[in-house]
């Protein structure tokens, strides 16, 4: 039987992305009218979590959106179970999938997760890995089409032809915007200092037209819809942390980047931030930042996940 996962942005088309758009619209408007939700309760559905790196937004979103949805939640870190005591993660996969309805995971590399899901009865989650986060860039998507609607009303038709500035770190976000705008059909404008670039084989990536390279940050902002960051070392790579302040002290978005963009572009950052490293507070705190929309809008993007990858379109 086919399992659909959600290991990488790609792995879900563009219609299908037009509705968990829309449904998360609909769940989003459940929640704040606080009606409830919750076709996870009969039969309960059980989702494990399965963290190996730190987290607040991944964890909390997910958790609390299970439990809203009426289901239930199990958490297991790398330090509480023997995935930390060295159990092959084909072995774990077994095990927990014949016991939950479906997994989310947070680890380093990608094939990893990838091991994890071929032994796995269940769908599997990206919850970030070295290579790719594709729920942070569904939920900035959805986020994105909210704060600036398309006349058609339809979300697609406010992402398609939209430039998206990514200033920074060629890390496992820049590789998930280069797959969502290849499919999508809108363009990146990517900066990175010397070394940390994207690479399209990486990214997972066919059509080069997708990204445009901009040495200069301002530059990849000129024209922007969304400018956005993340933070110059990413988990994982803290021994490089000393080498990366010098490399990227050019890369921190300030006020002089937004006004390079369209008049009324958004700023977007998935958290957590360092004002005065990749952004300044004048940005993150300013007028144009969505982040703490971005940042809720996990949950609510995530439920539609989760109904849709258990449940189909309902
Ligand atoms: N953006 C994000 O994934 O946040 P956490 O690391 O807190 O989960």
């Amino acid at each position: 039987m086919h399992i659909q996962h959600y290991l990488q942005f790609k792995d879900l088309n563009a219609d299908e992305y037009g509705y968990l758009f829309q449904r998360a619209a609909f769940i989003k408007q459940k929640f704040k009218a606080f009606e409830k939700h919750q076709p996870f309760a009969d039969p309960d559905r059980t989702l494990a979590l399965i963290f190996e790196k730190a987290s607040t937004r991944t964890r909390v979103s997910f958790e609390a959106g299970m439990y809203q949805l009426g289901g239930s939640v199990v958490h297991l870190t790398t330090g509480d179970s023997q995935l930390g005591r060295s159990e092959p993660i084909e072995d774990s996969a077994k095990v927990i999938s014949r016991m939950v309805d479906l997994v989310m995971i947070r680890t380093y590399e990608q094939a990893k997760l990838e091991s994890f899901a071929a032994h796995s009865r269940v769908p599997v989650i990206n919850g970030l890995t070295n290579e790719f986060h594709p729920c942070q860039i569904l939920t900035d998507l959805f986020t994105l089409a909210e704060h600036r609607p398309a006349a058609s009303g339809l979300p697609l038709d406010a992402i398609r032809g939209k430039v998206v500035a990514w200033v920074g770190d060629g890390n496992n976000m820049a590789n998930t915007w280069l797959q969502a705008a290849e499919l999508l059909g809108f363009t990146v404008h990517v900066s990175t200092p010397s070394g940390y670039e994207v690479d399209p084989v990486l990214a997972g990536i066919a059509n080069r037209n997708c990204y445009k390279v901009f040495k200069n940050p301002r530059e990849a902002c000129a024209g922007a819809d969304l400018v956005t960051t993340d933070v110059w070392t990413s988990m994982g790579f803290e021994a490089e942390n000393e080498v990366r302040r010098t490399a990227f002290a050019q890369w921190c978005v300030d006020e002089s980047m937004m006004a390079a963009a369209k008049p009324d572009a958004l700023f977007m950052h998935c958290l957590p931030a360092h004002r005065g490293e990749e952004v300044m507070a004048e940005v993150i705190d300013g007028p144009q930042s969505v982040v703490w929309d971005e940042a809720e809008n996990r949950m609510h993007a995530q439920k539609a996940l989760m109904e849709y990858l258990l449940l189909g379109r309902l």
